[in-house]
């Protein structure tokens, strides 16, 4: 399958020390790709070298063939790859249209976050369309006109996959999408980013819950002191005795 985004060698080093350590990574369009390891084996880290949010100290990243290595965010967002954060992007006081179409917008002028109100007509209309789409293929059309503030977490979430999902992306990387759900809202979130992946986007994402990195993910790759130690299916990678001491400290 077509690799979308792809690392070499990527190293990254903060105050020194070395955090994303010589990487070796491939995200392919139609799979789930999924990150696991410890707090603070640099998997959050290895997500900013990849989506120009942090510059890398050596090695490159390729996204559609391209070497994209020293573009920054703003520009690989444009080029289709979209990154949502641990931290929730939402506004609060928005109704859940308003953020997507935000969003979309603020991906074609970046930099210019002004407010929906203020958007020209034929714009707002030609946003609308997508915003629409995306609403209900997350099945959030009942909720579009609900301030955000008062959604749940699970809600909340599908909102940030929303905002992410309105800038047209080819490839998205998904930092802990899961994490505050409880345990239905999260399989419905995974089985959302399966059927993301089966039209042919590339799914990245950081995911602890290995129940359900088992059931979704395509590829898996293990990260323990900034290294990506071993990659595969997730029915040869998670039941590996090395792989159990590096996530839990013992053979399962
Ligand atoms: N901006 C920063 N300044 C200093 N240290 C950082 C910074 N960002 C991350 N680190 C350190 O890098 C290591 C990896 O962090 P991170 O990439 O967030 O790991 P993970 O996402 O796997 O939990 C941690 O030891 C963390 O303390
Ligand atoms: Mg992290």
């Amino acid at each position: 399958m077509n690799p979308l985004l792809e690392a070499h060698g990527l190293t990254k080093r903060i105050d020194g020390v070395l955090i994303v350590d010589e990487v070796d990574f491939v995200a392919r369009a139609g799979q789930v790709t999924v990150i696991v390891g410890p707090n603070g084996a640099g998997k959050t880290t290895l997500f900013d070298c990849l989506s120009g949010v942090g510059t890398p100290d050596a090695g490159s990243v390729w996204h559609r063939g391209e070497d994209v290595t020293a573009l920054p965010s703003d520009a690989l967002a444009r080029r289709g790859l979209a990154r949502t954060f641990q931290r929730s992007s939402v506004f609060p006081t928005m109704t859940v249209a308003d953020n997507l179409m935000v969003a979309a917008e603020s991906h074609r002028r970046r930099g210019l976050l002004r407010g929906v109100v203020g958007m020209p007509e034929p714009r707002r209309l030609r946003h609308g369309a997508a915003v629409r789409e995306v609403l209900a293929d997350l099945g959030l059309t009942p909720a579009a006109h609900v301030v955000a503030g008062e959604l749940s977490p699970g809600t909340l979430h599908l909102v940030e996959l929303g905002r992410a999902l309105c800038t047209g992306p080819d490839t998205l990387l998904l930092d802990e999408p899961a994490s505050g759900l409880d345990d239905t809202e999260a399989e419905h979130l995974h089985q959302l980013l399966h059927r993301l992946a089966a039209r042919n986007l590339a799914v990245v994402m950081i995911e602890h819950d290995l129940r359900l990195v088992d059931e979704t993910a395509d590829v898996v790759y293990v990260m323990a002191a900034g290294r990506a130690v071993v990659s595969g299916s997730p029915k040869d990678v998670l039941r590996r005795a090395d792989v159990s001491s590096l996530l839990f400290g013992r053979p399962s």
